[in-house]
């Protein structure tokens, strides 16, 4: 396939996503825990499908329309890691039941009632995780008594089966305040959850957490059974410092449309790469200053000479999962080759 393709575009290096992948594998391998990547890190089936084998049966998503995306594409157990509570959405994911196994978060009664409601008109039933909020105070129910309530309500509600807790701590960076004690305290939240909820007669089988940024906690904690990581299959480059066996394996592509003395403008703006971690990270030159508006990225030089006008630039983005949900497709590398070309099927599907 021919490597001009048009710019600005989105390519990931296969190698160093396999790579990323089989790296996941040897940490998780005898750990007795199950990976369940997060595919809103790209919304790609085709990338999704090479995250599974090993410790990864299944994926977790974060809207209806990614479980949907991935369910056509042939995944066949999915986790909607996020709440939804309205009817018309808990139709369609009771109609993903007919086809894949299908798991979902809640913290409210409410939602479980409309989605039993549902699954049982369809004669199907699906898996309820109860949502518990452990460190980012977003959703998820606030305390132990909700989770037995909740966890009393969903058995009791046709249709629906309890199978677990999840509770996500978010992004926690080597920069944050005790970091190791937040950690810690929020798989604490998860473990007396699991314990009330066995005490209580309920049967636990998965307590769900964790992202790339405590892969390593995750790991060594008892109480969590199943991971969410995500972004690790790509990497950004703010976790680089994290010492995780993971490298950048995606890129977006552009030309150099102008040229100057000390600097060089790209055609790759913030319509193409998402900026929220920072200016996206220009490679193979020593840049002093990038800014980006929306169709150009200006790069300042630290003395190198500046690449030829119309020569291929490329930038690491720094927010990884904004990036894909810009593109429509993206080009598939080896090296310097470019081999294939896969829609990313699920971008835009935030409903
Ligand atoms: C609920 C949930 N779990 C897991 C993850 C994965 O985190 P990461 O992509 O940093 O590995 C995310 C990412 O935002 C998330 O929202």
């Amino acid at each position: 396939m021919t490597q001009l393709i048009s710019t600005p575009a989105l390519v990931v290096d296969l190698d160093i996503f396999e790579a990323n992948v089989a790296a996941m594998e040897s940490m998780l391998r005898d750990s007795g825990k199950t990976l369940r990547p997060h595919v809103k890190t790209h919304r790609t089936p085709e990338l999704a499908k090479r995250q599974l084998g090993g410790s990864a049966r299944g994926v977790t998503c974060a809207t209806v329309g990614e479980a949907e995306a991935m369910v056509a594409a042939g995944i066949d157990d999915v986790v909607i890691a996020n709440e939804v509570v309205d009817e018309g959405k808990l139709a369609r994911v009771a109609d993903l039941a007919r086809r894949a196994k299908v798991t979902i978060a809640a913290d409210h009664p409410d939602a479980v009632r409309t989605l039993g409601g549902q699954a049982k008109t369809r004669g199907v039933t699906l898996g309820v995780l109860i949502d518990v909020d452990v460190l980012l105070h977003r959703c998820g129910v606030a305390s132990i008594e909700e989770a037995v309530a909740l966890a009393t309500a969903i058995e009791r509600t046709p249709g629906v089966r309890l199978a677990g807790l999840m509770g996500y701590e978010g992004r926690v960076r080597l920069s944050v305040e005790n970091r190791s004690k937040k950690i810690a305290g929020a798989y604490r939240i998860l473990k007396d959850a699991r314990d009330a909820l066995i005490q209580a007669g309920h049967e636990v089988p998965v307590v769900s957490a964790a992202g790339t940024s405590t892969l390593r906690e995750s790991i060594a904690d008892p109480t969590i059974t199943e991971i969410q990581a995500g972004v690790y299959c790509l990497m950004e480059p703010e976790l680089l410092v994290m010492d995780l066996p993971f490298k950048c394996a995606t890129s977006v592509r552009g030309t150099v449309i102008s040229r100057h003395a000390d600097r060089v403008v790209v055609d790759v703006g913030r319509r193409v790469v998402g900026l929220e971690y920072g200016p996206p990270i220009p490679v193979g030159v020593h840049a002093t200053k990038v800014s980006v508006s929306d169709e150009h990225a200006t790069v300042t030089l630290d003395g190198t000479a500046p690449p030829r006008l119309g020569s291929r630039f490329d930038f690491i983005p720094g927010q990884i999962r904004t990036t894909f949900n810009l593109h429509d497709r993206v080009w598939i590398g080896r090296g310097d080759e470019i081999v294939d070309c896969w829609p990313v099927t699920a971008r835009g599907s935030s409903q």
